[in-house]
């Protein structure tokens, strides 16, 4: 892994003021709008959550599918081969079960994710828009530029992670998706994560932090501190560490020193225990 030094001036936080101040060269616009991302950011570092262990704080009672129980009634997956094989199976059953995706109109495909189905960093995005349903692949478009930037400052690529969202399918209407409409559909994404079993997990932005957390605090008090996913009682998997920070999205629309500087100390975080596990 390259240093953290070489990693910083990748990412841009020793350039020139007047490159710090250039903004982006487009906006946003036409990708997912990720509104729960424009919270101020507070000036000092945010106390820790309660408990970023317990805390069921999101209650709902949708219909939910059913969850294949990983290592109980199903072995877990270990070779890559394996764990490939797992990960198209959980996507068929998606397609034929998912109580708010089959329900869906207007996607074209589903998007279950990219990359390394052994992968140790997984980043969990909140749900795929227009050029994520055009072509089948999350994080298209500039916050999916911006995730490879910092993907690339880390010293890995794409193929080495794994990059997937709360929500397999475009929503029909381009909001923040309910706590609801995620709990129907983010059973595949625990599944996903049951399969991969990474060392660490990036969701980036409030929907795939809340959910991944099952806390109800913005991402503003969530990022930087270090909480735990856990895994469906009973199943044969160890709770993984997870480092929330802000969607790539948000830092495009707020593209200051400030901004970057907090997600590329949580990007050194996860490094850091990455290496050392
Ligand atoms: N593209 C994705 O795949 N996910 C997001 O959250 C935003 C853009």
């Amino acid at each position: 892994m390259r240093s953290l030094i070489l990693a910083d001036q990748a990412m841009g936080l020793t350039m020139s003021p007047k490159s710090l101040l250039q903004t982006p060269d487009s906006s946003v616009a036409g990708e997912r709008a990720c509104a729960s991302e424009a919270q101020p950011i507070p000036n000092q570092s945010p106390a820790p959550p309660q408990s970023l262990i317990q805390s069921p704080a999101i209650q709902s009672s949708p219909q939910v599918a059913s969850v294949m129980q990983w290592g109980i009634t199903r072995a877990l997956p270990h070779s890559l081969q394996e764990r490939e094989d797992a990960l198209q199976e959980i996507c068929a059953r998606h397609d034929a079960t998912c109580p708010l995706c089959t329900t869906h109109v207007g996607h074209t495909r589903t998007v279950l994710g990219e990359g390394s189905a052994a992968a140790e960093l997984v980043f969990i995005g909140e749900a795929p828009g227009d050029k994520e349903d055009a072509t089948g692949k999350p994080f298209q478009g500039d916050s999916g530029a911006k995730l490879d930037e910092m993907i690339k400052a880390m010293g890995m690529s794409r193929q080495q992670v794994f990059i997937t969202n709360v929500l397999k399918c475009r929503p029909r209407i381009n909001h923040t998706p309910t706590a609801e409409q995620t709990e129907q559909c983010a059973c595949f994404l625990s599944e996903q994560l049951m399969v991969i079993r990474p060392k660490i997990i990036v969701p980036m932005g409030g929907p795939a932090a809340k959910h991944v957390l099952r806390l109800d605090e913005g991402i503003s008090m969530l990022r930087g501190q270090w909480g735990v996913w856990q895994p469906p009682t009973g199943c044969q998997v160890e709770p993984i560490p997870v480092m929330p920070t802000f969607h790539p999205a948000y830092l495009l629309r707020n593209y200051t020193l400030e901004t970057r500087t907090l997600m590329w100390s949580d990007m050194k975080l996860a490094m850091t225990k990455l290496s050392a596990k």
